[in-house]
């Protein structure tokens, strides 16, 4: 099972309208899509989409002629219609995902070192950690997991591999456990790592970079855009995101003609919201999530913008 998290702040960020068309871009088990569907009218639509080929599976269940679903990348949304009036995405991993010690997500249950969300495509974390130059490996584990000890783990990852291929989960979480010298109170030593692999494995900040201007560019006026992310650089990403067309630069060639100034594409609406503690009580995996929300205004906007400038 998977417990949508922020599902009623999600919900009402959509705004939505009976008749509407809207968009889960993070299907998972679907949570989100059911809470959706209850509030659409019979005119109501709503298309989903997720690489997972087990929540795909889980789609199939939904019987509603209301809904369709997409298995696919949400780096790519050509199948939406040109204007949908709101979207959301639910990023990162879902709990049947991590629980299920085949996916490869877990270092608490061993099982094979895979960690693909679309298990038929890319490379699983026990190829690239075959693969990997070690300054490649540092950098992953230090940027994607915020590691302090990431040239310890490299390190201790390439001279183990010489010995032996590191392929199962419960491996790699042991070595890395050698490797980190100091721990985190309640947090086991191989978290760090198994973050950093499992968004470099995934593209994940990729994804979430390529999809932002697609999903705008589909959005019609005053259609919303919420993300709820689960890691600060996620989560940045979203935030810088979203400022830079709700504030747009101004160009350097002053003075402007009003019909001149650049005009916001996006309306932030309200801050961003963080789960209650009965929420994070409840549901732990709820603990690090934001939920970040825009509305579209009516000014043109090309996903080929010049200077985007929220990427660095
Ligand atoms: C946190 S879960 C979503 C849970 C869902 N909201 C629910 O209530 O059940 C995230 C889901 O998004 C999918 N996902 C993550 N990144 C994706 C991407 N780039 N393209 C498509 N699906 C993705 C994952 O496979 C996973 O099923």
């Amino acid at each position: 099972m998977h417990e949508p998290v922020l599902a009623a702040e999600a919900i009402e960020a959509l705004a939505l309208r009976a008749g509407g068309i809207y968009v889960d871009g993070t299907f998972g088990r679907g949570g989100h899509s059911q809470l959706i569907l209850e509030r659409l009218g019979p005119q109501g639509r709503l298309i989903a989409l997720d690489r997972d080929p087990q929540a795909a599976h889980a789609a199939l269940a939904v019987s509603d002629r209301r809904f369709s679903f997409f298995r696919t990348r949400f780096s790519d949304l050509s199948m939406l219609p040109a204007q949908v009036d709101g979207m959301l995405f639910d990023l990162g991993v879902s709990s049947p995902q991590l629980d299920d010690p085949a996916r490869g997500f877990s270092f608490r249950h061993d099982g094979p070192l895979d960690m693909r969300m679309d298990p038929e495509a890319g490379m699983s974390a026990a190829e690239w950690v075959a693969t990997a130059e070690e300054q490649e490996l540092r950098e992953v584990i230090r940027d994607y997991g915020e590691e302090r000890f990431a040239k310890q783990i490299a390190a201790a990852i390439v001279a183990a591999r010489r010995h032996q291929p590191i392929v199962r989960t419960r491996q790699l979480a042991e070595l890395v456990a050698q490797a980190v010298r100091t721990r985190e109170p309640g947090q086991n030593p191989a978290t760090r790592t198994f973050q950093a692999l499992r968004i470099h494995v995934n593209r994940e900040l990729e994804e979430v970079s390529v999809m932002l201007p697609k999903a705008v560019a589909r959005l019609a006026p005053q259609g919303r855009l919420a993300v709820i992310s689960f890691h600060s650089l996620e989560d940045r990403v979203v935030k810088r995101f979203m400022q830079s067309l709700a504030r747009p630069e101004m160009p350097r060639r002053l003075p402007l003609r009003a019909s001149e100034m650049p005009q916001p594409v996006l309306t932030i609406v309200g801050r961003a919201q963080r789960p209650s503690s009965p929420e994070i009580t409840r549901n732990p995996r709820a603990r690090s999530a934001t939920l970040r929300v825009a509305e579209r205004t009516a000014v043109p906007y090309s996903e080929i913008e010049p200077g985007a400038r929220w990427r660095n």
